[in-house]
């Protein structure tokens, strides 16, 4: 993959998606995100696992992104009072998700052995990791999906302006589970929305 063409193509590309009338995820967040994911998703045709759906707003756009190309959105995410999500954003979830056809959920936590195995026996070439926010939790979720994701092996991992979830990226590309390729010029990746400062870390796996 040119990560640098990919950037170019972002920039210009023009979705024609509605914008449903929920927030969160893609949709408010940087402008950026979904360039990102259309063009990945356009380029690989690959199945794509989120980590952390909360009401599925991200859910949604990534399983409309890969209707086209026959391709499924696997969820993992506990609902269980951690990192804002709980039952009742569990229901919006369902709602929010209801009319696609090619999505899968899992509520578990990512830390359980059955994610674990789900994901071993999952095809899936990209992952947006963006659930339990905890050293732990981000660590945990790039050790298994590194362990777990087939070609192209591309991982976005949000809130890299967390210092606790930089570090954790930080250790990983030390040791080689992963390696970071966002482009020089950061501030492709913020944009003049209220959550300005949200910046993805875009990460393939590495050699260890
Ligand atoms: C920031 S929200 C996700 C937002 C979503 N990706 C989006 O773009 O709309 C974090 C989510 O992580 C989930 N979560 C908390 N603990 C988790 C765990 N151990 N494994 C997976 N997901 C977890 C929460 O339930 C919550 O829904």
């Amino acid at each position: 993959m040119n990560i640098n063409n990919i950037h170019n193509t972002c920039l210009d590309e023009k979705l024609d998606l509605p914008k449903p009338n929920y927030w969160l995820g893609v949709w408010d967040g940087p402008i950026y995100y979904r360039k990102m994911f259309t063009s990945l998703i356009r380029e690989y045709k690959t199945n794509v696992v989120e980590i952390g759906s909360h009401n599925g707003s991200t859910t949604y756009f990534l399983g409309k992104m890969l209707e086209p190309f026959n391709k499924k959105v696997y969820t993992i995410d506990p609902w269980n009072g951690a990192q804002e999500g709980n039952d009742s954003v569990y229901k919006d979830y369902l709602n929010n998700t209801k009319d696609l056809t090619n999505l899968v959920t899992m509520r578990e936590s990512s830390l359980s052995h059955i994610a674990y195995w789900h994901l071993k026996n999952t095809d899936y070439g990209i992952c947006y990791i963006d659930g339990l926010h905890t050293r732990e939790g981000i660590r945990n979720d790039i050790r298994m999906v590194s362990a777990t994701i087939k070609a192209p092996y591309v991982m976005l991992i949000d809130d890299y302006d967390m210092p606790e979830i930089a570090d954790e990226i930080d250790i990983a590309v030390k040791g080689n589970v992963i390696q970071l390729i966002n482009p020089p010029n950061q501030d492709m990746f913020y944009n003049n929305y209220p959550d300005k400062g949200r910046k993805f870390a875009i990460c393939i796996k590495g050699v260890a």
